[in-house]
């Protein structure tokens, strides 16, 4: 049987690895096969997209050329792990994913979800995640938690504004698809977040 697939999305420091890394220990526990991969990256191609992405050295690209180089690094990623690993039947989880470059290109950058939608058409009409938890904290509150932006990041660099604009985004697509995007109240500690993220993930038969 083919495998599922699940993202988690949120704003920068909203614990979205956190809450990953204790999800593998879960499911190694219980013996569920699965691929943990992350975005930008998760392969040798996107991994060298992401630096250029992400290097402060690039402040010059415009937000058309950011989108684009997260959709390649997506398609790539698609291609050699991501296909791969459901075909196996493996439930693959997903450190951020297409909701991603629909809250910062799409409306943080002002590209527009339209745009964003085309330039991933391969990603939303053949790997649209079966469930993408959203972990929901502002994101003055996440910084905090990761002690500031890191400077080596040209996207985490960007503003408060910025990040303000990202975090409405995510709330919009919340309202926008509320059935496959939820939501999940990450203010709590780290044990509360997760137990949320495993009940979410039960009730939807994906555990
Ligand atoms: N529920 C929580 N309560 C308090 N601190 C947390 C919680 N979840 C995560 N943290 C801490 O917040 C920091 C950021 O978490 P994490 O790296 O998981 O966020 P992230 O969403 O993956 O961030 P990024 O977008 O930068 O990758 C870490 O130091 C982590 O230990
Ligand atoms: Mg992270």
């Amino acid at each position: 049987m083919r495998g599922k697939l699940i993202s988690f999305e949120g704003c920068e420091g909203a614990g979205k690895t956190t809450k990953l890394r204790m999800l593998k220990e879960y499911l190694e526990e219980k013996g569920i096969p699965y691929l943990y991969t992350r975005e930008p990256g998760g392969n040798p191609v996107s991994e060298n997209i992401r630096a250029v992405i992400l290097s402060p050295e690039n402040a010059a690209m415009t937000p058309e050329c950011e989108a684009l180089l997260y959709a390649a690094a997506r398609v790539q990623l698609l291609h050699d792990v991501i296909e791969p690993a459901l075909a196996a039947g493996k439930l693959v989880v997903c450190d951020r994913y297409v909701d991603s470059s629909l809250a910062y290109q799409g409306e943080a950058r002002g590209l527009g979800q339209d745009f964003v939608r085309k330039i991933n058409s391969y990603a939303f009409e053949n790997y649209l995640p079966d469930c993408t938890v959203f972990l929901d904290i502002p994101p003055e509150r996440a910084f905090d938690r990761k002690h500031g932006a890191d400077k080596n990041d040209r996207m985490e660099r960007e503003g408060l504004a910025f990040h303000n604009k990202v975090y409405a985004g995510y709330l919009k697509i919340a309202g926008q698809e509320p059935k496959r995007f939820v939501r999940v109240d990450a203010s709590g500690t780290k044990q509360e977040t997760f137990e949320k993220v495993l009940s979410l993930l039960q009730s939807r038969g994906i555990l």
